[in-house]
């Protein structure tokens, strides 16, 4: 699905925030990012969304370099992919349907975008995606009249609509109450393994990362701490991935290992690079 080869990430400004980032990932897994605030979980998730380029390294992305194509090609190629942001990027005064619908907008012919921008062509979609995340009475609600955990499973809802093959989700529960949070999840999960779809979710909760993703990706300081299939992480990795927030860790299983999701993992192990 993709691979990352010693890539990195320098801003503007000089500071790094991915350095010799080496990953690769296989169609249908399953992957939580973890690590403290400011790792560069975003970041990463930015860069396989081919909305940032690397300043080092290399990106295969669906088997080709996003960065080599032309301007149509990679509108083509991210359209593939469904993005669930923490904070979804909405305008204000569009209709929840609206906002769904959008989804497609990169697989429609243009006239049906068009038309769909005047007159939403696909309630029902839009409807049964927004149902799966208990929001289906919403469905004509203005943007700006929901709550931030609305809000970000209108932009679940939106992502579950577009089918992408790849779906990328940055911290998408982080509004929402842990019972929903986890019900959410498991319906990204559901969705993503029924469609064979790969799933990539940076998540704070390291409990809902433990209990739901096969495949654990610890980052800290702008590396990779660890790859590792859930079963391997323990209590003395996550204190070393968290050391710098103090004693504070948060929550998470104290045995992940005693209810092990479905997948077998499928990652390299700790510190290897694909070359
Ligand atoms: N445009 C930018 N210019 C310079 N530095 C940046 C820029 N954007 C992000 N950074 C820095 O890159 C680092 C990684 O940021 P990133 O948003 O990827 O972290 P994160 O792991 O997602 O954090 P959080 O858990 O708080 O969301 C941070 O130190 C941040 O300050
Ligand atoms: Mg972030």
């Amino acid at each position: 699905m993709f691979r990352l080869h010693d890539v990195s990430l320098r801003h503007a400004n000089g500071f790094v925030a991915l350095r010799e980032i080496c990953l690769a990932v296989t169609a249908g897994e399953h992957i939580a990012i973890v690590g403290p605030s400011g790792a560069g979980k975003t970041t990463l998730l930015r860069l396989i969304a081919a909305s940032l380029r690397p300043t080092g390294g290399h990106l295969d992305l669906f088997g080709t370099d996003p960065w080599a194509l032309s301007a149509a090609e990679l509108r083509r190629l991210r359209a593939c992919i469904g993005v669930a942001h923490q904070a979804p990027p909405l305008p204000p005064r569009q209709r929840v349907v609206t906002a769904i619908l959008a989804g497609r907008l990169g697989q429609w012919p243009w006239w049906k975008a068009l038309v769909s921008l005047a007159y939403p062509v696909d309630i029902a979609g839009a409807r049964a995606a927004l149902a799966r995340l208990d929001l289906g009475e919403r469905v004509f609600d203005r943007c700006d009249r929901l709550s931030g955990g609305q809000l970000q499973r209108v932009g679940i809802a939106r992502v579950l609509y577009q089918q992408a093959q790849l779906v990328l989700a940055d911290e998408p529960v982080s509004a929402l109450d842990p019972a929903l949070a986890l019900q959410t999840v498991r319906v990204l999960n559901s969705d993503a393994r029924v469609r064979g779809a790969t799933l990539v979710a940076s998540l704070h909760a390291v409990d809902l990362a433990l209990s739901c993703f096969p495949r654990i990706i610890g980052m800290r300081a702008g590396r990779v701490a660890f790859d590792l299939p859930v079963a391997e992480v323990d209590e003395a990795l996550l204190r070393e991935l968290y050391a710098a927030e103090g004693a504070f860790l948060p929550a998470f299983a104290s045995d992940p290992a005693s209810d092990p999701p479905p997948g077998d993992g499928g990652a390299p192990r700790r510190g290897t690079c694909w070359r």
